[in-house]
């Protein structure tokens, strides 16, 4: 395997952020990382796997061996009368995995359409869009524990999932490379149009029999009309999570701000629409040097070319702050700040 000294991320992260890394490698099969994870050159040093770089911020160099995921194999594992096992690699483009699934008449991720990225970055937070999650419908994930080699196996119970969390962000954070995840998709339609503007952009693209297909397409183009595509401009999705707050909060905040934005969550809280309460504050289209907020969506921070990842802290941190004093609640970054 090529070992690559002094290495540029700028082309490897949606941001675009120009860090390097001490040492760079690709790898391509489990064997092979487990190789390297033996080998004595980087035994101790510090380890990072980069799949897409799509949920990152790079705010310094990074002093130690960046691990480019490359697994690659979408498969059909097993299959019954109902449903179908996908296992795939790990290094696979998630949006590839949809399209397989979309194009083969499996129902489950749909309408997770077009978000970017790679398969194994999947679990770590939950990936999840118009009103599904990847809990609900992973079955195991395939990792290899950095310390040991050792691969294991981790059941959907096991990840932990939540809302943008998992196992692999808590107790489990940098303990584990994922090298596959299998998924149980449905043969026969269980179709969910009931999140945000589905059946109005179905409706609007006139198609009259709702599909795996037309949901997909309806996703597709209201997350293009939405959020910036990174090949143009530097982004990283939402950089905050959506807040969840007690009953007791939301009510106060309610009879201050009767317009604000917020969705019922299962265990009776509610959870506020971030990209209200920071374009409230003020910051919608905001620019300062090359960092910005988006103009359509005030969740996506933007690099307009030169910004570094310091100048986006920077500016994440000046909303944080302006968010808590105008509404008392504590944005937290979904982004992984490097
Ligand atoms: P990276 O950015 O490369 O890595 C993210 C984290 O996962 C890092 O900590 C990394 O070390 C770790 N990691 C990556 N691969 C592995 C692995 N194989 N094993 C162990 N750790 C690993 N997310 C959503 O959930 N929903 C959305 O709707 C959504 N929309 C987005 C829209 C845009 C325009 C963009 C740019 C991003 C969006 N995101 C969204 C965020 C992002 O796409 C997801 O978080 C995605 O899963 C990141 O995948 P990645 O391969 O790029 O991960
Ligand atoms: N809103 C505003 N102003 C804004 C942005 C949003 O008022 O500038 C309002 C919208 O009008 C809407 C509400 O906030 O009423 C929610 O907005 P939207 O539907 O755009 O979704 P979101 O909550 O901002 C979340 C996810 C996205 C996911 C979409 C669709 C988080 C942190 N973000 O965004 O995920 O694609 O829902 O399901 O949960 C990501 O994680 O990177 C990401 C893009």
């Amino acid at each position: 395997m090529k070992i690559e000294p002094d290495f540029s991320l700028k082309h490897l992260n949606t941001f675009g952020i120009d860090a390097k890394a001490k040492y760079f490698a690709r790898f391509e099969s489990s064997d092979e990382l487990i190789k390297l994870l033996a080998s004595k050159d980087f035994k101790t040093i510090p380890k990072f796997i980069l799949g897409g770089g799509s949920n990152i911020l790079f705010c310094k160099d990074y002093d130690g061996l960046v691990l480019k995921n490359g697994i690659l194999g979408i498969d059909i594992d097993a299959e019954d009368e109902n449903h179908v096992y996908i296992k795939t690699g790990a290094g696979e483009e998630w949006h590839k995995l949809v399209l397989f699934a979309v194009n083969n008449g499996y129902a489950g991720i749909e309408n997770m359409s077009l978000i970017p990225g790679s398969v194994g970055a999947g679990p770590i937070q939950n990936i999840g869009a118009y009103g599904v999650e990847l809990k609900d419908v992973l079955v195991e994930v395939e990792a290899i524990e950095i310390e040991t080699g050792h691969l294991r196996r981790f059941t959907n119970e096991d990840c932990k999932f939540g809302y943008r969390n998992s196992i692999f962000k808590g107790e489990e954070k940098d303990k584990y490379i994922i090298t596959s995840t299998t998924i149980r998709l449905n043969k026969h339609s269980v179709l969910n149009t009931k999140y945000g503007a589905i059946e109005e952009e179905i409706k609007r693209m006139g198609v009259h029999q709702i599909s795996i297909k037309a949901i997909s397409d309806a996703v597709i183009n209201i997350r293009q009309s939405k959020l910036p595509d990174p090949a143009k401009t530097g982004n990283a999705g939402s950089f905050f999570k959506n807040p969840e707050i007690k009953m007791e909060q939301f009510d106060k905040l309610k009879e201050l701000f009767p317009n604000i934005i917020a969705f019922d969550t299962v265990d009776g809280n509610k959870k506020l629409a971030a990209g209200w309460l920071i374009e409230q504050c003020g910051w919608k289209g905001k620019r300062i040097g090359d960092a910005g907020v988006h103009p359509n969506q005030a969740l996506v921070l933007v690099n307009y070319g030169n910004a570094t990842g310091n100048e986006i802290l920077t500016l994440s941190n000046d909303i944080l702050k302006s968010v808590f004093e105008k509404f008392g609640v504590e944005l937290e970054t979904e982004v992984n700040i490097i």
